[in-house]
């Protein structure tokens, strides 16, 4: 079977595709998978890049990706959940103890993977692993939007901004978002309220009272959000943990998520997607044997929503 294999940290250029290499078995509570499809996020571009190395090293050869669609080919042992031919999607990133989804076939956990959303494509299920579980534990666990309330979400256009405009307006929200100039009527097609230009503008001088932030930019963006938001209110960063002097001034409370692609969270993304709720946009899809390409893509194109590698 073929994969791409990485030995060493860096750019595109450390992504070669070997043929030939034997299909990994599952171990314990794993299953196998025939790869149909795989997607890129941020952070499969940062693992490789070595930013996380001192924290997260790899042992190399690896392979990369994490978010995965297939079909089940084979049972570790204590396997309940699925059967061999079930289609599958989740994570299957050596992070959490899976082989890598940049294959042809590989193993994922158990934990990490659940049945695919029943009306959409392998390219399409693959793009919502993360991103999906991350708008989903964001939104509905930790700020617990309710209709009527109002949010501001940074970064409206990317993998997760996309979603979670979708999923708070499925609320019954209230959306302001931060997109870049060329994004500004793709976000209001995707259901928001309020749409900022980031290059043009400061939403710090136009949003006051907000009930929640969910903020999918960090650094300065984050800082500044703080004085968005009405005291009780709810800021999530996928970039850390914000500022905890700053959450007691401002009396609200900030989470730094790290998101959990586990069985329940991508169980509740098929129910929202089956359900007409949220619809995940895969802005290119390349073949694996591009995956250079995807990746340099990823990096330099702000993607509207997903990148996607097809494999089968
Ligand atoms: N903590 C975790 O567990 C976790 C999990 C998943 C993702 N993440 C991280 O969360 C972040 C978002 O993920 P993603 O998949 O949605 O990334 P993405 O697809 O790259 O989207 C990020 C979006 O932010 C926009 N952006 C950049 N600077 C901005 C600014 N100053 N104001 C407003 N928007 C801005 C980008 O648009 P332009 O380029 O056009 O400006 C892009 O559309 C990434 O850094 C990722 O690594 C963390």
């Amino acid at each position: 079977m073929k994969a791409v294999h990485v030995n060493s940290y860096g750019g595109p250029e450390v992504l070669d595709i070997k043929d030939g290499l034997d299909s990994p078995s599952p171990e314990e509570n794993q299953i196998q998978v025939e790869m149909h499809a795989a997607s890129v996020n941020p952070f499969d571009v940062k693992v490789v890049s070595g930013m996380f190395k001192d924290h997260m090293p790899l042992k190399f050869p690896t392979i990369p990706g994490g978010d995965y669609a297939g079909v089940v080919s084979s049972l570790g042992e204590g396997v309940t959940d699925f059967k061999v031919g079930d289609k599958v999607y989740g994570s299957a990133n050596v992070v959490n103890g899976g082989l890598g989804s940049y294959a042809e076939v590989s193993v994922a956990n158990v934990k990490n993977s659940a049945h695919m959303p029943s009306t959409i494509s392998f390219e399409d299920a693959a793009a919502l692993s993360l991103v999906g579980s991350s708008a989903v534990q964001a939104l509905e666990q930790h700020i617990k939007l309710k209709k009527g309330q109002n949010i501001l979400i940074h970064g409206g256009a990317g993998g997760i901004g996309h979603l979670a405009i979708q999923l708070a307006k499925s609320i019954g929200a209230y959306v302001a978002t931060t997109v870049s100039t060329d994004d500004v009527d793709y976000a209001k097609s995707l259901g928001a309220d309020e749409v900022i230009d980031y290059k043009k503008q400061n939403f710090e001088e136009e949003l006051s009272n907000f009930d929640a932030v969910y903020d999918l930019v960090g650094g300065e963006t984050t800082e500044k959000s703080f004085k968005v938001l009405k005291r009780g209110g709810v800021l999530v960063s996928m970039l850390g943990a914000p500022n905890e002097e700053l959450a007691r001034k401002h009396g609200v409370t900030a989470v730094g998520q790290g998101t959990k692609t586990e069985t329940e969270n991508l169980t509740r993304v098929a129910e929202l997607v089956d359900a007409g709720k949220i619809k995940v946009n895969v802005d290119k899809v390349f073949q694996l044997d591009a995956v250079k390409d995807a990746f340099a893509y990823q990096e330099e194109n702000s993607p509207r929503g997903k990148v996607v590698l097809k494999i089968k």
